[in-house]
């Protein structure tokens, strides 16, 4: 962390070819928006207060991203280059002084110690230090052009304004800065569109600093995959890949095993305690806490929900907004969703449905049920195709079912219904009033036996 470091995250461009109608900082790699990305590296180098992101398309969409996490925008209405994007924070970062890091939204894979180093290397008694990496395909990238007596930078070289022996060059500009505020702010018009983009080019700094007599200097990262830059759906792709492999390694040294770890998604905010397993193609995303000793099964889809310790969690259930106390199990193939509580050592068993539904320490249903808007207390047991029907047409309404109740097989419950302690409901029953503690409510038609129905039906003509 540097105090006094200003961070601005250049933000603007729309991102041609995404070909989307979304700007490609909202585009998502690791389960969340590049952008945020780039202010999460941001943070880890400067002070909130001193992160800016520059926005432009879909300006409003992104500075809602930037609000969330507390950092401030410029306002870049007409994007007419890096360096233009720069100079429409003037006012707001010309008084800052300290140094000034400049970065893109585009590139998620930075880690916070190469962003570290820069400013260090800044620090050490260069006006600018840029990060550069040597790529295997340059195309598009500014090249670094070097002396080849000491090998010094002299400049910075965009594709379109290359020579022949200039886009040989396989050594490329990251995108990534470090200026003494004080003389970046001093030469800052000095950048002049007078190239055949007509842009104001950031990268024309580096010329002209030195022409000025500063030091400028150039520190190559020897790993191009970390400096990646997204511009189309299949470099959005490959970041998403990494990040995810990123967050699993992590995860695995911390103590969670992964079975087939290439095969699961799981999200950076995700916490996962030791000892926990994660099975094949699961997909674990948005803030989903999972305890310590649990098991995740194969396929199973967890977003934004809590699991205490010890949780079983068995292959393709599907689990949002809810929250699964200790030792509770769920599934195969179960559903359970929308502010749903399995507390402790509760059991909702396959093709069973929870919607805002809580299921009391102990109760079971094992089987087949859809159980919404209730509330169910401990140790009861729901029979095998028990239906609330919460939803009168226009109207959802509440089932509330006691401790130690019994809901034979096949019941409907028809809501706003009450189910008290110990009460027994006889299979097959359509329960459409209240029931009183301990008590057999039977709802359904007696049944008829006809004897020797059979033969005499056979009998006639
Ligand atoms: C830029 C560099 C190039 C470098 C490459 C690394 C310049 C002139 N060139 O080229 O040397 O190799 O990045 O990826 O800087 N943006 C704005 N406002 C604008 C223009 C761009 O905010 O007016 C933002 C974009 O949203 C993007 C970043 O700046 O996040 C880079 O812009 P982009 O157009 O992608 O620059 P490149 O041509 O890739
Ligand atoms: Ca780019």
């Amino acid at each position: 962390m540097f105090p006094d470091t200003t961070v601005v995250i250049l933000a603007a461009g729309q991102g041609t070819r995404m070909k989307s109608r979304l700007a490609k900082v909202l585009h998502h790699a690791g389960g969340k928006p590049l952008v945020r990305h780039a202010i999460g590296a941001a943070l880890a180098i400067a002070p909130s207060e001193r992160v800016f992101v520059v926005i432009g398309h879909q300006g409003e969409e992104v500075r809602k991203e930037a609000e969330a996490a507390g950092v401030g925008t410029i306002v870049q209405s007409e994007q007419l280059g890096t360096g233009h994007a720069l100079l429409c924070g003037e006012d707001q970062l010309a008084k800052l002084g300290g140094r000034l890091v400049i970065t893109t939204g585009d590139c998620p894979l930075i880690l916070p110690q190469t962003l570290e180093q820069l400013v260090e290397a800044q620090r050490a008694g260069a006006a600018g230090v840029l990060l550069t990496t040597d790529v295997a395909d340059p195309t598009g990238y500014g090249r670094i052009v070097r002396d080849i007596r000491d090998g010094d930078i002299t400049a910075v070289v965009e594709h379109k304004a290359a020579t022949p022996e200039q886009l040989a060059i396989r050594e490329i500009n990251a995108g990534f800065y470090c200026f003494d505020a004080t003389t970046f702010w001093k030469y800052i018009h000095d950048i002049r569109p007078d190239n055949p983009a007509r842009e104001y080019y950031l990268t024309d700094m580096i010329a002209i600093l030195l022409a000025k007599g500063e030091r400028v200097s150039a520190l190559k990262h020897a790993d191009s995959t970390e400096l990646l830059g997204i511009n189309n759906r299949v470099e959005l792709a490959a970041a998403d890949q990494i990040l995810r492999a990123r967050k699993v390694r992590q995860l695995m040294l911390d103590g969670v095993t992964i079975e087939r770890p290439e095969t699961v998604t799981i999200d950076g905010d995700v916490r996962i305690g030791m000892d926990s397993l994660i099975g094949p193609f699961a997909q674990i995303t948005g803030h989903t806490v999972i305890g310590e000793n649990c098991r995740v099964g194969a396929g199973a889809v967890i977003h934004d929900s809590q699991l205490g310790d010890e949780v079983e969690v068995f292959p393709y259930s599907v689990i949002s907004a809810s929250t699964l106390d200790s030792k509770a199990h769920a599934g195969p193939f179960a559903r359970i969703r929308m502010g749903a509580h399995v507390e402790e050592g509760a059991h909702v068993g396959n093709f069973v449905e929870l919607k805002k539904t809580r299921m009391g320490a102990g109760a079971k249903s094992m089987h087949l049920a859809y159980l919404g808007d209730a509330s169910i207390g401990a140790k009861t047991n729901i029979g095998a195709g028990t239906i609330t029907c919460n939803y009168d047409g226009s109207h959802k309404h509440p089932t509330q079912i006691g401790h130690g109740v019994f809901v034979g097989s096949n019941s409907t419950l028809v809501a706003p219904v009450e189910i008290a302690d110990g009460a027994y409901i006889a299979a097959g029953s359509v329960i459409t009033e209240n029931v009183p503690p301990n008590t057999l409510a039977l709802g359904r038609a007696r049944q008829v036996n006809k004897e020797g129905w059979k033969k005499k039906s056979a009998k006639k003509p």
